[in-house]
């Protein structure tokens, strides 16, 4: 969500006849793109600001903005002004499009902006400038906000209420992507299973994967994020009969005790969510299932924390995001009483350990099979190598040349390292 919005801070940027630059020293203008989901997001994000005061003084034409979730919390706005002085431009999550006239207005009249909109149900914009910077991969928004508000996550503070684009407005921004020539589309929300339910003409996810499931072309469609209370059967069938929708499903649990997830706010529980890995596995084979996990959620106890790595062993995660609970302030979780840091931390590591040995026991079954791999990039670090993903989103990495990339290719896999798979090409 983050990377896309920054796509769109560039376009504007673009529009306005900035080019990119590597150098920071060089730069006119320099936006952070703010996240505030956990703590330490919030610090980097800090941190870096801080870091470029000097750059401030060194060139003091240099227009330096923050932007993005941070700064929509209570009183950012304020704090950001009085802490970081140097800061010309603050911009909420829903004033982005003001980004162009605010750096005008500084360069005009050296007036300085902090806008933060704090409408829950901002109008859906359309026609945003966007220079996508994730190779023949394509973001693609389908809706904002989130409604749900699990106890523990700022979201539903920081992005407002749900609010759907039009369904004929995702397609023809999905259309156009293809004609081109992107290969992979992402679509993307906060709980895309509720895509619609605002939009009051019958809209819903289903239809919208069934519409896109229509469009003709060699491309490959995937989607994030999935809530496991919405994520329905009309979905699942629709991903197995697709031929453009990846076997590969993004379904947070966060934790694997019904006392966690009810204290969450989650609305399942783990019996629920096992049934739905169920119809997933069996109409979907070869579905990889990857989620979020998080330790140390107030009233975690170790019974609870075995729950969870009940739930990991069960399902066999290909990948799992792992994260320590971060206390939100403004979120009810926020005022329950707090698991000791050093009980965290010490469940991590083990989940982290649980999950690594299941994924290197999955990596082994792709040994010696053949797979079709979407060539993405070249690989980090490895002259002569390209990468990719398989279907179910693995990234296999194989001796390939660069002109590769942006193609469908068949990769035999040799070897896997942990969650790293790597082949080579089979010649057609
Ligand atoms: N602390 C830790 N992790 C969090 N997440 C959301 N809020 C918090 C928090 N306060 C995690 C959840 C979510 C993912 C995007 O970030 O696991 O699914
Ligand atoms: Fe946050 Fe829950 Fe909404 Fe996800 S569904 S964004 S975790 S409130």
């Amino acid at each position: 969500m983050n990377i896309h919005e920054s796509e769109k801070i560039a376009g504007t940027l673009r529009a306005m006849g900035y080019v990119e630059c590597d150098d920071e020293n060089q730069a006119d203008v320099i936006v952070f793109n703010t996240c505030c989901i956990r703590d330490n997001a919030e610090k980097r994000a800090l941190g870096n600001i801080g870091a470029f005061k000097h750059l401030k003084k060194a060139n003091p034409n240099m227009i330096l903005a923050v932007v993005g979730c941070m700064t929509q919390q209570d009183g950012a706005g304020l704090n950001l002004r009085q802490k970081y002085p140097y800061v010309d431009i603050v911009l909420g999550t829903n004033n982005l499009a003001e980004l162009e006239n605010a750096i005008n207005k500084l360069k005009n009249t050296g007036k300085k902006s902090v806008l933060i909109d704090q409408n829950e149900n901002p109008q859906v914009l359309e026609g945003e400038k966007k220079y996508r910077t994730s190779g023949c991969n394509a973001w693609l928004n389908i809706m904002y906000g989130c409604n749900n508000f699990c106890t523990y996550c700022i979201v539903p503070y920081v992005r407002g209420r749900e609010r759907s684009r039009k369904m004929v407005n995702v397609l023809d921004e999905f259309r156009r992507l293809i004609d081109e020539g992107y290969k992979e589309i992402t679509l993307l929300g906060q709980n895309v299973n509720s895509y619609g339910h605002d939009l009051n003409d019958g809209s819903n996810f289903a239809k919208l994967l069934e519409e896109i499931s229509k469009i003709d072309g060699k491309h490959r469609v995937r989607f994030m994020t999935s809530h496991p209370k919405d994520l329905n059967r009309d979905v699942i069938d629709i991903i197995a009969n697709s031929k453009s929708i990846c076997n590969n499903i993004h379904l947070p649990i966060q934790s694997g005790s019904n006392k966690i997830l009810n204290l969450m706010n989650r609305h399942y529980t783990r019996e629920y969510y096992l049934d739905t890995v169920e119809a997933i596995k069996e109409k979907i084979p070869n579905c990889g299932i990857t989620t979020d996990l998080m330790v140390g959620f107030p009233y975690e106890e170790e019974a609870d924390f075995q729950d969870t790595l009940d739930i990991v062993r069960r399902v066999k995660y290909s990948s799992a995001f792992t994260f320590v609970y971060s206390i939100r302030k403004g979120t009810k979780a926020a005022l329950m009483p707090q698991v000791p840091p050093e009980v965290s931390k010490d469940r991590i590591t083990r989940l982290i350990a649980e999950q690594n040995k299941i994924t290197k026991m999955l990596s082994k079954e792709y040994e010696g099979n053949v797979y079709e791999v979407l060539c993405e990039d070249k690989a980090p670090k490895r002259v002569g190598y390209v990468c990719g993903r398989t279907d179910s989103g693995r990234l296999v990495t194989f001796k390939g040349d660069e002109q590769l990339i942006g193609q469908f290719v068949n990769v035999k896999i040799d070897k896997s390292q942990s969650a790293s798979l790597f082949g080579s090409l089979v010649e057609e």
